[in-house]
C-alpha cells in the first residue's frame, strides 16, 4: 500500500522526507510526493514513476521548509499521474493518505454542494477538503481533525499539514499502521511520523504507535494523543534499534497480534492489486486462460488454512461464475491420483508457496496437462515459479507461525478470481459485478470496524481459556470459516476444538453439548440466518454456552442465554473475511490467557516442506 512520512525538523526537512519515502518505496511505487511549508505556505512537488523522478523535480525546484510530508503511492482510486499523487492540498490543508476512504464519493458530493474544487480522482482529497471545510466553519487545526475524522468509512493512516502552521502535524490512523517518532541526541526537538518505524530508523529510535481510532497532534516543544473520543491518552513509548526493526513487532506482544491487525491493510493493498476501484471492476494483472468460458470444473489442492481458504472460495466461485469446484487437501489428493481432463485448470493456495504436498500435488497437475493457477504470498516461491501463473497476495511477511493476515489475503484475492471467471463466463453482468467489487472494497473498513470488538473479545476469551472443548458452527462461506476457527484454537491454545455446518449438529455432534460446551456461531445477517438460529435453539434447549458472532440482532423470544459479539453491518456475500476478524482474536486471546506462545505452538512449523 502507499507510505506515509512527516517531519517537524530543526532545518530544511526535504531530503529526509526522500530518505524516509525510499525506506517505504517496497509498500507502493507508482508516483510520490513531497509538501512543506514555505515561509508559512504551502508548497509541493509531485512525480508520477519512481522516487528518482520526484528527487528529479526537487533538485530542479528546492523546497526548504523545516515542516513537511510525503509520500509513496501505490494507486487505488485513480491513474498513477501527478494530479492523482499525494500530498492532496487545497490552500489550507496538505494530506498524506494511505488505505481506502470508502465514503468519498458521498463526502465529495457534500463539499462540491458547498463550492469545493476537486483536482484529482482520488479518494484520498475528500480529506484534505472536509478538513479545510470545518476550519472555514470556524474550528482550529485540531477541532478540524477532531470533528471531520468520525466521517470517514474505511481504513486509513494520515499525516496532516497546515497552511500557516509551521510547528503543527497531525497524525491519525484507522486501519493502517502510524507510529511516530521522537527525535533525540543531535535530533532533540524533531518529531516524526511513518508508516513503519523503519521508515524513521536513520532519525531516531525512539517510537510509539498509535492504536487504531487514535490521531497524534506533534509540535517540536511535545506529542499529544487522543482516543476516538477525541480524549487525551498515553500511548507507550519504545526504543528499537534498527536491526530489531527489520523484524518488528511494533507495540503488539506478538507477530500474531500483529499480524491480525495489519489485515485491513494488507487486504486493502491486495483489493487494489486485483480490482480497478475507481471503475468498479475487477482488472486481473495477467490474462484469465483463454478457456475461462468453457471450463467444466475448477480443481483447488492446498493444506491447512489454505485450504480452507479454499473451501471459503468454492461458494465463491459456484455462486458468481457457476463453475463446479472439486477441492480437496493436497496430502490426500496427490496419492488418490485423480483423473484429470486435458487442459483444465488447477487452482493451489499457499502462503509460503513450498508446502511439500501442495507442490507435489502442483507436479502431478502439470504432468497431467493442467493449466496451474496459484495463489501464493512468497514471490520467490517454488509454486509461485512453477506456475503458469502466479496470483500473489499481498499480506507481507508472516512470521506467526498460525496463518492470519495470508489467510484474509487470499480470501479477498480469491473473490477478485470468482469474481473475474464469473464475467468472462457472462454469469455476472457489468452491474452486479460493480455492485460487488463495491461490497469488497468495504472490506478493509469493516475488518478495521471489526478489531474494534476486541475488549469485548478478550473478555470471552478469559472464560474460554477454561474450557476443554470447543465447538464452531456456520453455514455457507461461515461453514469453512468454523472450521478454521476451530483450527486457529486447537493450534495455539491447544484446546480440542471441532468445526461443524451448523445444520449437520443434530446428526452427531449434538450429542456433545451440556453446560460445559462453548458453542460459538458464526452467522453474518444473510439467507440462511434464520435457519442457523434454529440451530442455536437446539444447542440453547440442551443447556449449551452459546457465544454468538453476528451482525443481526437477536430476535426477543430466544430462549436461551446469548453472549454476542456483535459485528459491523455487511452485505453478506464476503462476510468470511471480516469474520475471520474476531476467530482469530479468540484464539489468541485464549492462549495468550493460557499463558501459551501464540507465534511459535508446540509442534508445528512456519513452512511444511516435509511430507
Ligand atoms: C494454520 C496454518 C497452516 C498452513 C498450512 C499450509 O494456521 O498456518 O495450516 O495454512 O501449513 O501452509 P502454506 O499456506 O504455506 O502452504
Amino acid at each position: 500500500m502507499c507510505g506515509i512520512v512527516g517531519i517537524l525538523g530543526r532545518g530544511p526537512v526535504a531530503g529526509s522526507i526522500i530518505e524516509a519515502l525510499k525506506r517505504l518505496e517496497y509498500r507502493g511505487y507508482d508516483s510520490a510526493g513531497i509538501a512543506t511549508l514555505e515561509n508559512g505556505h504551502l508548497a509541493r512537488r509531485r512525480a508520477a514513476g519512481k522516487l528518482k523522478t520526484l528527487e528529479a523535480c526537487l533538485a530542479a525546484e528546492p523546497l526548504s521548509g523545516a515542516s513537511g510530508i510525503g509520500h509513496t503511492r501505490w494507486a487505488t482510486h485513480g491513474r498513477p499521474t501527478e494530479s492523482n499523487a499525494h500530498p492532496h492540498a487545497n490552500g489550507k490543508v496538505a494530506i498524506v493518505h494511505n488505505g481506502i476512504i470508502e465514503n468519498f464519493r458521498e463526502l465529495r458530493e457534500e463539499l462540491r454542494g458547498k463550492g469545493h474544487k476537486f483536482e484529482s480522482d482520488t479518494d484520498s482529497e475528500v480529506v484534505a477538503h472536509l478538513f479545510a471545510d470545518a476550519m472555514e466553519g470556524g474550528l482550529s487545526p485540531v477541532d478540524a481533525v477532531a470533528a471531520s475524522l468520525p466521517r470517514l468509512k474505511g481504513a486509513f493512516a494520515l499525516a496532516v499539514l497546515f497552511e500557516g502552521e509551521d510547528d503543527l502535524l497531525i497524525g491519525a490512523r484507522d486501519g493502517a499502521p502510524l507510529v511516530v517518532g521522537f527525535g533525540n541526541g543531535e535530533r532533540a526537538g524533531e518529531v516524526y511520523l511513518g508508516s513503519d518505524a523503519l521508515a524513521l530508523a536513520p532519525f531516531t529510535d525512539e517510537f510509539a504507535y498509535l492504536e487504531d481510532g487514535d490521531f497524534v497532534i506533534l509540535s517540536r516543544h511535545g506529542v499529544e494523543f487522543r482516543d476516538t473520543h477525541n480524549q487525551r491518552v498515553e500511548r507507550h513509548h519504545m526504543r528499537s534499534p534498527v536491526s530489531a526493526l527489520l523484524v518488528d513487532k511494533g507495540n503488539y506482544r506478538h507477530f500474531m497480534a500483529k499480524e491480525i491487525h495489519e489485515q485491513p491493510e494488507v487486504v486493502a493493498r491486495t483489493l487494489a492489486h486485483y480490482l480497478d476501484m475507481s471503475a468498479g471492476t475487477v482488472a486481473l494483472p495477467f490474462a484469465l486462460p483463454a478457456d475461462a468460458a468453457q471450463l467444466p470444473r475448477l480443481t483447488i489442492a492446498a493444506c491447512g488454512t489454505a485450504y480452507i481458504a479454499g473451501l471459503v472460495a468454492r461458494y465463491w466461485f459456484e455462486r458468481f461464475a457457476r463453475l463446479p469446484v472439486d477441492i480437496e487437501v493436497a496430502s490426500e489428493f496427490r496419492y488418490r491420483e485423480p483423473p484429470m481432463e486435458r487442459g483444465g485448470l488447477t487452482l493451489f493456495i499457499s502462503q509460503s508457496g513450498e508446502t511439500a504436498d501442495t507442490l507435489a500435488c502442483l507436479r502431478y497437475a502439470k504432468a497431467h496437462d493442467q493449466k496451474i493457477l496459484s495463489v501464493v504470498n512468497v514471490p520467490t516461491s517454488t509454486m509461485a515459479r512453477e506456475s503458469d501463473i502466479a496470483a500473489l497476495t499481498l499480506a507481507g511477511p508472516e512470521i506467526g507461525v498460525a496463518s492470519t493476515k495470508a489467510f484474509t489475503c487470499q480470501l479477498a484475492l480469491l473473490a477478485c478470481l470468482a469474481l473475474a471467471f464469473g464475467r468472462a463466463r457472462g454469469v455476472i453482468d457489468a452491474a452486479q459485478e460493480a455492485k460487488y467489487v463495491a461490497e469488497l472494497m468495504a472490506v478493509p473498513g469493516l475488518m478495521a470496524e471489526a478489531m474494534k470488538r476486541e475488549p469485548r473479545i478478550e473478555a470471552l476469551a478469559r472464560d474460554l481459556a477454561r474450557a476443554r472443548d470447543v465447538l464452531y458452527l456456520g453455514r455457507g462461506t461461515s461453514y469453512p470459516l468454523a472450521l478454521e476457527g476451530a483450527l486457529k484454537l486447537k493450534e495455539i491454545s491447544y484446546i480440542h476444538a471441532e468445526g461443524y455446518a451448523a445444520g449437520e449438529l443434530k446428526h452427531g455432534p449434538i450429542a456433545l453439548v451440556d453446560n460445559d460446551l462453548p458453542v460459538i456461531i458464526l452467522a453474518p445477517h444473510d439467507n440462511v440466518f434464520d435457519k442457523t438460529l434454529s440451530n442455536m435453539q437446539e444447542v440453547a434447549a440442551r443447556g449449551g454456552r452459546l457465544i454468538l458472532i453476528t451482525d443481526a440482532s437477536v430476535p426477543g423470544d430466544f430462549s436461551g442465554e446469548v453472549e454476542a459479539i456483535t459485528m459491523p453491518k455487511m452485505a453478506p456475500n464476503f462476510s468470511a473475511i471480516v469474520y475471520a476478524v474476531p476467530v482469530q482474536m479468540i484464539a489468541y486471546h485464549t492462549a495468550i490467557f493460557m499463558g501459551k506462545d501464540a507465534d511459535q505452538p508446540r509442534n508445528l512449523a512456519k513452512s511444511v516442506t516435509v511430507e
